[in-house]
């Protein structure tokens, strides 16, 4: 039987606390020390924290089942530890420690629906911002290949990734095709945590960076493919013309616009972790919000695209659309 209304609505209530232990012990670097069972006070001195709140997180980390418990030890436990440890490559670490940081902003929610503005907050560093770059590859190396499947790169030469982030796509674009010449356009300090992915892969020197704001930079000239992925939810409506003018008129004649954005449904209630998302961008931009497929479809008949095809994704729910300048 699905779980009563009332205990929904008292476990909604207090999920915080939940995030908060996860976040926590991630941002302590916790996990790292239980790969063996250790005790809380052997956590407590890696960790640099006293014995009480080491056993009280411990103790509440093993009643959510990410911790084994035996006697007064504690072991990650192996379901969840390829996703915890920071040697795994498989670790998600850094797009929780982007929820970490974004924690603050969402305790003030109520601040952004009466006022209709992000929330400023003053002690946001270089290195939380580089987190959030990073986290995008913990959560797209999951399924980089779908996306990278879609584009069609038969006879491309010039591909253009703008708002690239850690380059995931590009890298695996480079890989598959030696015959591509990589541009990025993308906020200079996101530009930095391209370079260190594509420089791990060997890939740096085929890829030209154009560093700077879509909405003043100039994009250049003589693309066959330009792909804007999960970048235009984060702008305002009239930024989000601007680059749908902009790659059209930097495109070759048959070259095409790919666009990867969240799916949602047309009426907005699915799936409901895109719905949720739409608050996180009233919290963190200046007019960003998630689009219906039809909304993006009119983006791109409005800019004279034709031939516009869309392909949709499931688990995480995501939408390819593509368009060709003819
Ligand atoms: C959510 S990440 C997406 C990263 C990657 N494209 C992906 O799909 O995983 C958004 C990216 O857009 C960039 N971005 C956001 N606003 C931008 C702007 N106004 N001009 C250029 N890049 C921007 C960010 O720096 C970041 O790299």
């Amino acid at each position: 039987m699905a779980e009563s209304p009332l205990k929904t609505i008292l476990s909604l209530g207090r999920a915080f606390w939940d995030a908060q232990i996860l976040l926590t012990a991630v941002n302590l670097k916790l996990f790292d020390c239980l790969n063996k069972y250790v005790n809380a006070k052997e956590v407590a001195k890696a960790c640099k924290i006293k014995e009480r709140p080491a056993r009280m997180l411990l103790d509440a980390l093993a009643s959510l089942k990410i911790l084994n418990k035996k006697a007064d030890k504690y072991l990650l436990s192996s379901d969840y530890a390829p996703f915890l440890v920071a040697s795994s490559e498989k670790n998600v670490i850094s797009i929780l420690n982007h929820y970490y940081f974004m924690y603050e902003d969402w305790g003030r929610l109520k601040e952004a629906v009466r006022s209709n503005k992000p929330v400023e907050r003053k002690n946001r560093s270089s290195e939380e911002f580089r987190e959030f770059i990073r986290g995008m590859d913990n959560l797209t190396k999951f399924f980089r290949d779908r996306v990278v499947n879609a584009i069609d790169v038969n006879g491309v030469k010039k591909f253009l990734d703008i708002g690239s982030g850690p380059a995931t796509y590009m890298r695996e674009i480079l890989k598959k095709n030696n015959d591509i010449h990589g541009y990025i356009l993308d906020l200079p300090e996101a530009t930095e945590v391209a370079k260190e992915f594509l420089k791990q892969e060997g890939l740096l020197k085929r890829v030209k960076f154009i560093k700077g704001d879509l909405e003043s930079t100039d994009f250049g000239k003589g693309y066959d493919v330009i792909l804007i992925s999960q970048v235009l939810h984060s702008l305002s409506p009239k930024a989000v013309t601007i680059a749908f003018e902009k790659a059209y008129s930097a495109l070759n004649k048959g070259g095409r616009l790919y666009v990867h954005e969240f799916y949602m449904n047309e009426d907005r209630t699915f799936p409901p972790e895109n719905v949720i998302f739409c608050l996180n961008m009233l919290l963190h931009s200046d007019g960003g919000d998630n689009f219906t497929a039809s909304e993006l479809k009119n983006l791109y008949k409005k800019t004279g695209f034709k031939n516009i095809k869309v392909t949709r994704f499931k688990k995480p729910y995501t939408v390819m659309f593509v368009g060709e300048k003819v």
